[in-house]
């Protein structure tokens, strides 16, 4: 199985999915069955490891995201991962407009995927620390889900 997450910039939000599911896998045995990557629908940070409040943020909770560097989403991603993962609607439609017809790829949003309360992960980049621990409480929340989902389909 293979995992794609993606954002906006690929250095806040998708980076942070990536590291926590990772860590989640590995503690549920998984890490072997399944990869995980993430991406972004724009260019502008290619190259460049995850904004520093979000390697902090997550840092204080075991998940290193330092090892990570963005890179942009391409319609070959859709060949190569089973699953697509979108952050928020403006992704999502970016997403399905880059779609091919015969991509492998499931595409879907993220929170509303796994029944959270809210069906977005806010941009945290223009907001202060506050943001950057909402993204985790999201995602943590949503990757317990994904995994039970993962476990179930492996
Ligand atoms: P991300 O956050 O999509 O969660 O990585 C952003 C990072 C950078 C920008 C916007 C969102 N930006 O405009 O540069």
């Amino acid at each position: 199985m293979r995992v794609l997450f993606v954002c906006l910039g690929n250095i806040c939000r998708s980076p942070t999915a990536e590291g926590v599911l990772r860590h989640k896998l590995r503690e549920a045995g998984l890490a072997d069955r399944v990869e995980v990557a993430s991406a972004g629908t724009g260019d502008w940070h290619v190259g460049k490891a995850p904004d520093k409040r979000s390697q902090a943020a997550a840092q204080l909770r075991g998940y290193d995201l330092s090892t990570q560097r963005a890179r942009q989403v391409s319609r070959a991603d859709f060949a190569t991962y089973d699953l697509i993962l979108a952050m928020d609607n403006s992704n999502l439609r970016n997403l399905e407009a880059l779609q091919p017809a015969m991509g492998k790829a499931e595409l879907d949003l993220f929170l509303r995927r796994y029944q959270s309360q809210v069906d977005e992960v806010p941009d945290p980049y223009y907001d202060g620390e506050q943001g950057f621990e909402q993204v985790l409480d999201l995602i943590e929340h949503a990757s317990d889900l994904l995994v039970i989902e993962l476990k179930g389909r492996l």
